[in-house]
């Protein structure tokens, strides 16, 4: 499962073929022999030979041409089996910052330019700034074929992304961040088990807003967070917030047969990000003073570089970084003991106060409010002008109306009209939203953009729900989705096909 090969019809140009590997969570051992584990972490240099036309790129400090089509690669730092990374395919480069570059096929190479020229730098010394120094020089960026199952993969070195984030205007570039936060939380400090998948990835969303919020100030991060508690909200409703998946600590047992047992891929969630987030955002908030918290960060980066940890070691740190909290007894205080937001399912029991973001959320909900009303307001409707709004904003919008929908009956039709903003977006994270609109709504007129949007692309976070709502749905969603599956499985990557088959009862 770990290596995939594309036809040339599932590339950007469709003119020659293209191989990538995945190897997060545990798909490695099947490319290379290897300790397939994240406690572990090596070097590895590599030697790979391709056919004329073709360049090979990998996740490594160095690489080399040598003659007979023959890169050479080094990685000289120290990582765990995940992080290794191949991709041979037709991709060209451009230079966008003093340490970056961006990679695509040839088509899509001035798009890559366009959208992250002069910006990336910034992202990396707000990065150093916050959590102490960028060990991997150079960091470079990856446009996937569309097929690729995550907005973005931290590849050390080389952050592999969808070419969805090729948005003409920046907006997603909350993915790249993230990944460049990895390079501090994830690659450097590693989770030890992927039961504690969420040492990676909560850290990295706190690490995260926190270089968004020193870039484009607090209302913006704040509005963003708002749409990463959503998904949380949505993820708990859809799986009940007791699964035990909901916790932060996930056991991971072997599987003796096929149906016991947990596979680490499958702990892929809301939980490990919003949830971490929110944890990380307690342990600062018991700490009251930001600085004093990114101190404790980099601190903590620096203690454990090079190592793979338990959230033990977190904490334990935490307490000894700061005594007056661990002689207080911060790790008990009912209702937010560490060991509850470790192993209990369910809602955080803290949030982060996102009140800031209100300027930009406020007129959203608003909106939303107005269109959710049995007899539309139109003068009040029409006084709103959201031509001017952040895509965020704008996300946001439309998740409120989600949230309360199905709307009175023609409403949808009206909006759809009213906003092409909206209802013919091309950026993903707007279309993935209104396809979800549309099914909640049984809006069947607009039934095709489900299935144009499902064939552009094969993100796990956009493919997954929107089969999970079409099942959900009527006769009608369902025969969508059956005929959507058959159309676009071969492009989808594996592991996305089998949990599509699972949605749909295939499997
Ligand atoms: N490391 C993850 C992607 C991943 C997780 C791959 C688990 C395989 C198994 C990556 O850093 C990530 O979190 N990507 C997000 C970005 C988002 C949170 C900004 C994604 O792909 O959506
Ligand atoms: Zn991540």
């Amino acid at each position: 499962p770990q290596v995939c090969w594309l036809s040339p019809e599932q590339t950007a140009g469709k003119q020659k073929p293209y191989m990538y590997t995945q190897g997060q969570a545990v798909l490695n051992r099947s490319f290379f022999p290897c300790f397939d584990t994240p406690s572990v972490k090596f070097t590895y240099s590599a030697t790979v030979k391709v056919p004329e036309g073709f360049t090979a790129v990998m996740s490594a400090t160095s690489w080399e041409k040598q003659k007979d089509n023959t890169f050479v690669f080094k990685m000289s730092q120290p990582i765990p089996s995940y992080l290794i990374a191949l991709v041979v395919g037709d991709i060209v480069s451009a230079d966008v910052g003093p340490r970056s570059r961006v990679w695509a096929e040839p088509c899509l190479i001035e798009a890559a330019k366009k959208e992250y020229d002069g910006v990336i730098e910034e992202f990396l010394v707000v990065g150093e700034k916050l959590f102490g120094p960028y060990v991997w020089g150079r960091y470079d960026i990856l446009f996937m074929p569309p097929s690729f199952p995550f907005g973005g993969m931290e590849n050390p070195c080389l952050t592999f992304v969808t070419p969805c984030l090729l948005a003409g205007d920046r907006s997603l570039v909350d993915v790249i961040i993230h990944e460049i936060s990895h390079s501090w939380f994830g690659n450097l400090v590693t989770n030890a088990t992927w039961g504690e998948f969420w040492l990676n990835e909560g850290f990295t969303m706190y690490a995260q807003r926190r270089i968004s919020t020193e870039v484009y100030g607090l209302p913006y991060t704040c509005l963003e967070a708002a749409t990463g508690r959503a998904l949380l909200r949505q993820h708990m409703d859809a799986t009940g917030e007791d699964h035990p998946l909901n916790k932060l600590r996930v056991v991971i047992e072997p599987a003796f047969c096929l149906f016991l047992g947990v596979n680490p891929d499958d702990t892929y969630n809301e939980t490990p990000y919003e949830k971490g987030y929110c944890f990380v955002s307690y342990l600062a908030h018991l700490v009251g003073d930001q600085s004093k918290f990114d101190a404790f960060l980099q601190a903590y980066v620096n203690r454990f570089k090079f190592q793979s940890i338990t959230a033990d070691d977190t904490l334990g740190f935490f307490l000894e970084y700061f005594p007056e909290l661990k002689e207080k007894g911060v790790d008990s205080i009912q209702g937010f003991e560490f060991d509850r937001w470790l192993n209990t399912p369910g809602w955080p029991p803290y949030l982060p106060d996102l009140s800031p973001g209100q300027q930009l959320m406020k007129p959203a909900d608003e909106l939303a409010e107005l269109w959710a009303a049995d007899g539309l307001n139109m003068e009040a409707i029409e006084s709103v002008d959201i031509m001017g709004w952040r895509t965020y904003q704008l996300v946001y919008f439309l998740d409120q109306v989600l949230q309360k929908s199905p709307l009175p009956e023609g409403n949808v039709e009206r909006l759809s009209k009213m906003y092409p903003k909206i209802s013919k977006a091309q950026n993903a994270e707007l279309r993935l939203r209104w396809c979800q609109i549309i099914l909640k709504n049984n809006l069947e007129a607009e039934y095709s953009k489900v299935k144009d949007f499902l064939q552009s692309q094969g993100k796990q976070k956009y493919t997954l729900p929107l089969y999970r709502a079409m099942w959900a749905g009527s006769e009608a969603t369902r025969a969508l989705a059956m005929e959507t599956f058959s159309a676009t499985a071969p492009q989808l990557h594996v592991n996305v096909q089998n949990y599509v088959k699972k949605i749909l009862g295939l499997q």
